[in-house]
């Protein structure tokens, strides 16, 4: 079956400007997003992850412009689409905010209204993006908070963000972007600040409400132990670009580039007991610079010559999965693979 492309990014480049000087923050992506899909990008700090999502949304700071490649969005209805790198006005951005494209941050305290009720600020969502009176919005403002699970919504409705915990607010925070109907949801980190449980009850809660509301969902998180349990596909980001990108079974079993093998290293459940757990020795490029070969090739302990001199284009190892590194050139020497990769690969992780 053809699945619906929502949105097409192709060769995407976003620059910003510090004290006179340019940071290429996003370096030539392309990526599709489906419909009903849970796409998971991760990388580490710095890597662009939000940088990349938040132009979709027209969220980029002042300093920052796109200086290149596209971003169609599909889901809207014109058949067309829509051209979100050629929008330039607010009020065009508002058409596609929330109401097409929603986010979810990290931090839920900095989308709330302090001074507000929570069941005010998701029934402005319901009245501003959905065709409904008072009386109804009040009705659906409790469906939605029933939804993402908040017991007793009358009393609730009622209560200030400070009323709430952690985890509750990051719950009304996915309420208030679900009431603006969007078909895209992107999730920036949504269980970063939070413990380990909440953190699962959280993407229990995406993957119910994508479900529910045929959502197709970016999630974006530092950890790829997160992802396992929810993501259909993963981007991996590395210094402002995709280094791979697969099925989740591809990228957690059949990982090419080295850059994920030091991810998949690196996670809490790969550590013996006893044992440090690994960290990816050095730091990334500074993205002041323009960047020679592949931009890993310093931490990589498997580094190739030709990695330090010429960028490697992607290789597809199925339709699904590519990765953009020499090593999968067939004229590159055979590594070994690191032992977490290799214990995946036999499943004795997941
Ligand atoms: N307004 C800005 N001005 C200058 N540089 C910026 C600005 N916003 C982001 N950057 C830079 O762009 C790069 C990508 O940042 P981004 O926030 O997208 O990273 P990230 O992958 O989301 O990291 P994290 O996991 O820490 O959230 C970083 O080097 C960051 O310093
Ligand atoms: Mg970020």
């Amino acid at each position: 079956m053809e699945r619906k492309k929502m949105l097409e990014v192709k060769d995407l480049d976003i620059r910003f400007e510090l004290r006179g000087k340019i940071l290429h923050a996003v370096r030539g992506i392309s990526l599709d997003l489906y419909k009903g899909e849970v796409l998971a990008i991760v990388g580490e700090s710095g890597s662009g992850k939000s940088v990349f999502t938040r132009s979709f949304l027209g969220l980029l700071e002042k300093n920052g412009w796109v200086a290149g490649g596209s971003a169609v969005y599909y889901g809207g209805n014109d058949e067309s689409g829509v051209e979100l790198t050629a929008i330039e006005r607010e009020k065009d951005w508002i058409k596609i905010r929330g109401h097409e494209i929603a986010m979810i941050m990290q931090d839920p305290m900095t989308s709330l209204n302090p001074l507000r009720t929570i069941g005010s600020q998701i029934m402005e969502a319901i009245l501003l993006h959905q065709k409904v009176g008072r009386m109804d919005a009040i009705k659906k403002t409790m469906e939605y908070l029933e939804d993402v699970g908040i017991e007793e919504p009358e009393k609730r409705f009622e209560q200030y963000p400070h009323e709430f915990s952690g985890g509750m607010r990051q719950r009304v925070v996915i309420a208030i972007a679900i009431a603006c109907n969007p078909r895209i949801l992107i999730c920036d980190e949504p269980t970063t600040a939070l413990d380990v449980t909440i953190q699962a009850q959280i993407l229990d809660l995406l993957k119910e409400l994508r479900r529910k509301y045929k959502l197709s969902v970016i999630l974006i998180t530092h950890d790829l132990g997160v992802v396992a349990n929810i993501a259909d596909r993963v981007a991996v980001m590395y210094a402002g670009d995709m280094v791979e990108i697969g099925t989740c079974e591809e990228i957690f079993y059949d990982p090419r580039h080295p850059y994920t093998w030091a991810l998949l290293s690196s996670l809490p459940q790969a550590g013996q007991k006893g044992t440090e757990l690994f960290s990816i020795p050095g730091t990334p490029p500074s993205l002041f610079a323009s960047i020679q070969g592949d931009a890993f090739a310093p931490r990589n302990p498997r580094a190739l010559k030709i990695d330090f001199v010429k960028c490697p284009p992607y290789f597809e190892v199925s339709p699904t999965h590519k990765a953009k590194t020499w090593l999968l050139d067939p004229r590159a020497p055979k590594v070994p693979l690191p032992p977490v990769v290799e214990k995946i690969r036999k499943g004795g992780l997941f």
